[in-house]
């Protein structure tokens, strides 16, 4: 089974992966219902082989309300119905590896369901009783009790607290129906291991970690004092001692984490990456970086010299579930990401954000660490702006309307240029036919065919390999570093065409040179000296 693995795949892979993050709901279709499902994702995998990608990441495919496109899980140990069967995950999980694929899985151990188990008992056992210790139930303020306990913002706008029947508040940092765990309780830490146990021995090879720094909050829930860094619900510092049990527990399988750490303090981000707990943590400050060159640069130096000290791998993500597409964001006025600035209707060219896009994907493949695509991502689709009456996701209704949220990057993929067969459950622009997989594949042109041709040469040329960067001298506005054997990545930003380096082999651009070969505005080239 190994013999398909890439060789420096089979230690330490999550060094070095690829990996590809399906949003099962929205992948692939297998059952023709408007759902994308496992049955779906496993039709595609010959897709994904020959895309190049190391591992998948599947965002939580468990029992779940949806009240939060599955990040509101109702029982960790069971495939959503929607989805498919545990038997069928198990199948997914070997097929993929047969082809050299690993699988991720999503783990949110933040808060649960309001429909889980646990949280039915406590709302049913009442205040005082053993079953509300999992959660965080307390008494309002106020004369009445009719005053939150405390004034902690939720993440999705909006009170963190709910009052339930009998009088008493449960907190919840995002939507009402994803009520948080306890961390202090010694219950809520052996469960999830036992969860973590579950899933390793089902052949996962890493998980993902939902909300990861938010699970421990500031003992007594204390309001939140300006100033007072971190916040109390925040990277308090009892949160590495749950990450150091984890570790132990990955150990035993091999297994690794990636977990979504959002802190701008550097040296506590690198907290969560020491031998001992995390392997590697998702890099938002590359992701939230404006397209500018000295940005870029300095969000790429940051973020070595950040790992450095604890020896962890970077990691490089353009997308996800949860942000407005690449190529729509690179195509606004303002590039930059920022969670409390999307709206409606910003203006965009799609032409140019593609062109950024493109550039973008070569950057990020030519940096060490690991890397993360979003599916889509490679069909260079746009965030679709989806209408009123459609929209799903709790965000949007949390911001009173404000917020479009995020189903614009969560419209099913497609697959043919045809009209699919059953109604998607978010729908797809009419002119996504210019965008299906397999007009792309036959394209060399398209997006498509460059990230498959990246990929390969990402996994194949030894250069890419190590963690070896230093950048070279170039005009302002052009980014350009050399990795090990030759390998070089050169990015223009600014007006002016940049000279390529002399005496090297260009492997592959972005874009075309122009008619003095060199490179473009907003093109990327990756070269061997
Ligand atoms: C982060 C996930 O990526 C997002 O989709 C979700 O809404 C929140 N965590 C809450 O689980």
């Amino acid at each position: 089974m190994a013999d398909n693995l890439p060789s420096e795949a089979t230690g330490d892979w999550w060094r070095s992966a690829a990996i590809y993050e399906v949003y099962v709901r929205s992948f692939a279709d297998g059952d023709g219902d408007g759902t994308g499902d496992l049955a779906g994702v496993r039709s595609r995998l010959p897709y994904l082989a020959e895309l190049g990608v190391d591992a998948l990441w599947f965002t939580p495919w468990y029992l779940s309300p949806l009240a939060d496109g599955g990040y509101d899980v109702a029982d960790y140990r069971v495939i959503d119905p929607a989805f498919g069967t545990l038997g069928e995950a198990e199948k997914l999980i070997a097929e993929a590896r047969e082809l050299g694929i690993r699988t991720i899985v999503d783990i949110v151990p933040n808060h649960v369901s309001d429909q889980h188990a646990w949280f039915r008992a406590a709302l049913a056992a009442g205040p005082g009783s053993p079953e509300r210790e999992l959660f965080h139930f307390r008494p309002g303020r106020g004369e009445n009790g009719e005053l939150a306990p405390n004034d902690w913002p939720s993440q999705f706008a909006g009170s963190t607290w709910t009052r339930v029947e009998d009088g008493e508040w449960y907190l919840h940092l995002f939507a009402p129906e994803q009520p948080d765990l306890n961390w202090a309780h010694p219950v809520v830490r052996r469960e999830h291991e036992d969860v973590l146990r579950f899933w390793f021995e089902r052949g996962v090879a890493g998980v993902r970690i939902d909300s990861a720094a938010l699970l421990t909050k500031a003992d007594g829930l204390p309001d939140f004092v300006e100033g007072r860094d971190p916040h109390p619900y925040i990277d308090q510092d009892e949160i590495h001692d749950v990450y150091r049990s984890w570790r132990a527990v990955a150990d035993e399988y091999g297994g690794a984490f990636v977990g979504e750490v959002w802190l701008p303090d550097s040296e506590r981000f690198a907290r969560y990456l020491r031998p001992d707990e995390l392997h590697t943590a998702f890099n938002f400050n590359f992701l939230s970086c404006p397209w500018d060159a000295t940005r870029l640069r300095q969000a790429v130096e940051e973020t070595l010299a950040e790992h450095a000290p604890v020896g962890a791998p970077a990691t490089w993500v353009l997308c996800n579930h949860d942000v407005t597409r690449t190529v729509t964001r690179y195509g606004r006025e303002d590039t930059g990401f920022d969670f409390a600035a999307k709206t409606f209707g910003t203006p965009t060219d799609l032409e140019l954000g593609t062109r950024r896009a493109r550039a973008a994907a070569l950057l990020s493949l030519a940096l060490p660490g690991s890397v993360y695509l979003y599916q889509g991502e490679e069909l260079g689709l746009p965030e679709v702006e989806i209408p009123l009456d459609r929209i799903q996701d709790p965000m949007h209704f949390r911001s009173g309307g404000r917020d479009p949220g995020r189903d614009g990057c969560r419209v099913p993929l497609p697959w043919t240029a045809e009209v699919p067969a059953a109604e998607p459950w978010l729908p797809q622009p009419e002119d996504w036919a210019a965008y299906a997989a397999d007009i792309q594949e036959v394209d060399p042109s398209s997006m498509l065919s460059l990230y498959r041709t990246a990929l390969d040469l990402r996994r194949h040329e030894a250069g890419f390999t190590g963690s070896a960067l230093s950048w070279l001298p170039v005009a302002s506005g052009v980014l350009a570093f050399a990795r090990s054997e030759g390998l070089i990545c050169v990015v223009n930003l600014a007006a002016e065409p940049a000279e390529l380096p002399a005496h090297s082999l260009t492997l592959l651009t972005s874009g075309p040179l122009d008619v003095d070969g060199r490179l473009p505005q907003d093109t990327a080239a990756w070269l061997r000296a």
